[in-house]
């Protein structure tokens, strides 16, 4: 019903483009996916990317930082002391090598989260990301396999290569979406 999709699994990990939802015609539409280009993948890229995984991945998916703009990224990053409840902090090395590989690949446009003036640190409190998932009911996302809507990896199966197609999507305990 929505998303015409065309590049193969192999080519999003080695091209690195995700498959993210804001596309030009978003807003008239609510329903495109577009990718996002693949920012060419330097070493230094590849090994700060690495790092953000390891560091950033540990408590929770490593959340792509296509999803959020600059500003966002800088603002979690300063406030890693006091993240969510938890203390997040980095070693000085590490910090700067994370918050630069988040900053370079963040969103260029709010069209992506449909933010305005807000600095929303996050993405399930984006706009765009609320008014895509309006139609799921609160009991599939409350439910212990899953807990919150942060929890990209228990419903999208593919969300790790960065690609979010509805016909991935496995809700536990209920399955497909559609
Ligand atoms: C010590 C555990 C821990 C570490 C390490 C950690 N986080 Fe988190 N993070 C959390 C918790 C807890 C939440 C809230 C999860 C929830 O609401 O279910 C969260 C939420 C987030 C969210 C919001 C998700 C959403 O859209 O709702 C972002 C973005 C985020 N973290 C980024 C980072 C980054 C960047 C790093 C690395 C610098 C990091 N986190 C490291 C614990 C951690
Ligand atoms: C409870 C399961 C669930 C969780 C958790 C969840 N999603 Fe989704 N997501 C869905 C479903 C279902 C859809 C399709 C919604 C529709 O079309 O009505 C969707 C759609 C999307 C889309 C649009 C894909 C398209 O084809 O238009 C993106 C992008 C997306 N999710 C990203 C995320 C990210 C990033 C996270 C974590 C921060 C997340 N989702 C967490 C279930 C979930």
């Amino acid at each position: 019903m929505k998303t015409v999709l065309n590049l193969s699994v192999a080519a999003l990990v080695l091209a690195r483009s995700i498959y993210l939802y804001a596309g030009d015609d978003y807003e008239e539409h609510g329903h495109h996916v577009s990718s996002v280009a693949a920012k060419p993948m330097t070493q230094r890229d590849k090994s700060a990317m690495a790092l953000y995984t390891k560091e950033c991945g540990s408590c929770h998916f490593a959340y792509q930082p296509e999803f959020l703009p600059k500003r966002s990224w800088d603002k979690t990053m300063n406030t890693l002391d006091n993240h969510f409840g938890t203390n997040a902090t980095l070693d000085p090395a590490d910090h700067k090598t994370i918050q630069g590989y988040l900053t370079t690949h963040a969103s260029k446009s709010d069209r992506m989260t449909g933010m305005g003036g807000e600095v929303a640190i996050r993405i399930s409190e984006t706009p765009n990301f609320k008014r895509e998932h309006r139609e799921i009911p609160q009991k599939m996302v409350t439910q212990a396999e899953v807990k919150s809507f942060a929890n990209c990896t228990a419903c999208h199966t593919k969300a790790a290569g960065g690609s979010y197609r509805e016909r991935e999507v496995r809700i536990p305990n209920y399955g497909s979406w559609e």
